[in-house]
């Protein structure tokens, strides 16, 4: 530790040398970022064929399975370990207890069966748990007559959720919803069907943000979304209360853990990971990548310098990894 006492004062300390050339800075370089630190956000699609790009998200696109299934292998040529995967529902099969995230064909089934078909333990594939892709009201879960998100009968459908998943061969649940209660309930699930193997990545501190829009429009769920989610997602003041999440999440079985937003809440990485010395993951969420893009469109900064920088400084602040709709990109630039 720094005492004041052991280290040269100028000119003998000059902590610039270290940083005059390119090999010595490599030597001191205390945080490193490679593709096994990514996660790569994908959005799945009705069709064959099909490639549906998302207009408040430049350069990311829905994708129908058999593509989807040629991003996985892009994915594993570039050395990413894992994929996250969200459906945009049709709107005919959104309904008021968004029932089609129990239907053992939906998209998210297909998509991952299809990716575990093709290319095995190649790869991982990471499934979000939560209500709002299939509701007809946005919601992530079941809600009374106030428009009130219920927990305890939310919990019950997040259960049949994962279950749904890991028959199709999903590799991590990553619950979103935010609802109390349901990483234990998932556990005690996935260990009686014996799903016992199944990783839980819990959104345990996921915020109520205003950095989610595009991610709605990707999935369908803006246009129907009434009100906002401070019921359930965590007021940005707090921080204390995150390490609350997370220390329950853990006591209920999560594997790891998962900060959201990402490059807003490095504080609260640096805090759980400091607390807890489990993996922590964070999210660059869809209004992330979008500011990344509109500065690097309106010329206020280099977009491949804009996208390394932020994605090492979620390493730096103590992730374990990064979702992140760049991790493509920045894959293949860090192994250029
Ligand atoms: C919802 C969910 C959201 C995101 C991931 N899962 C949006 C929300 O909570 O409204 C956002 C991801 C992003 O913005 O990229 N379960």
């Amino acid at each position: 530790m720094h005492t004041g006492m052991t280290h040269a004062a100028f000119p003998d300390l000059r902590l610039r040398r270290t940083r005059r050339t390119a090999w010595s800075r490599a030597m001191v370089r205390e945080t490193q970022l490679t593709p096994a630190n990514l996660i790569w956000p994908l959005f799945v699609c009705q069709g064959d064929g099909v490639e549906e790009p998302i207009a408040s998200l430049p350069g990311v696109s829905r994708w129908s399975v058999d593509l989807l299934v040629a991003r996985a292998r892009d994915a594993v040529d570039a050395g990413i370990p894992c994929l996250a995967l969200f459906p945009y529902t049709q709107p005919d099969r959104r309904s008021e207890d968004g029932a089609e995230a129990l239907n053992s064909d939906n998209l998210m089934c297909r998509a991952t069966a299809a990716i575990k078909d093709a290319l095995g333990d190649a790869i991982g594939v990471l499934t979000d748990v939560a209500l709002d892709p299939y509701t007809s009201h946005g919601q992530d879960g079941l809600i009374d007559a106030a428009g009130y998100v219920l927990n305890d009968e939310t919990v019950e459908v997040l259960v049949g959720q994962a279950l749904n998943q890991a028959r199709a061969g999903a590799d991590i649940i990553a619950p979103s919803d935010m609802m109390d209660g349901r990483i234990g309930a998932i556990r005690e699930a996935l260990e009686v069907e014996g799903f016992g193997h199944v990783q839980i990545m819990s959104y345990a501190a996921k915020y109520a943000s205003a950095f989610y829009g595009p991610f709605r429009d990707a999935v369908g769920s803006r246009g129907l979304l009434k009100g906002d989610k401070m019921t359930y997602q965590m007021d940005p003041a707090n921080v204390e209360e995150a390490l609350r999440e997370v220390e329950q999440d853990l006591a209920e079985g999560a594997d790891s853990v998962m900060v959201k937003p990402g490059l807003p809440y490095l504080d609260v990485v640096r805090a759980v990971k400091d607390a807890f010395a489990v993996p922590v993951y964070a999210y660059q969420v869809s209004g992330e990548y979008a500011m990344i893009e509109a500065a690097a469109a309106a010329g206020a900064g280099d977009r491949d310098a804009l996208v390394l920088e932020t994605l090492l400084a979620f390493r730096r602040a103590g992730a374990s990894g990064i979702l992140s709709y760049h991790a493509l990109h920045a894959a293949r630039l860090l192994t250029a």
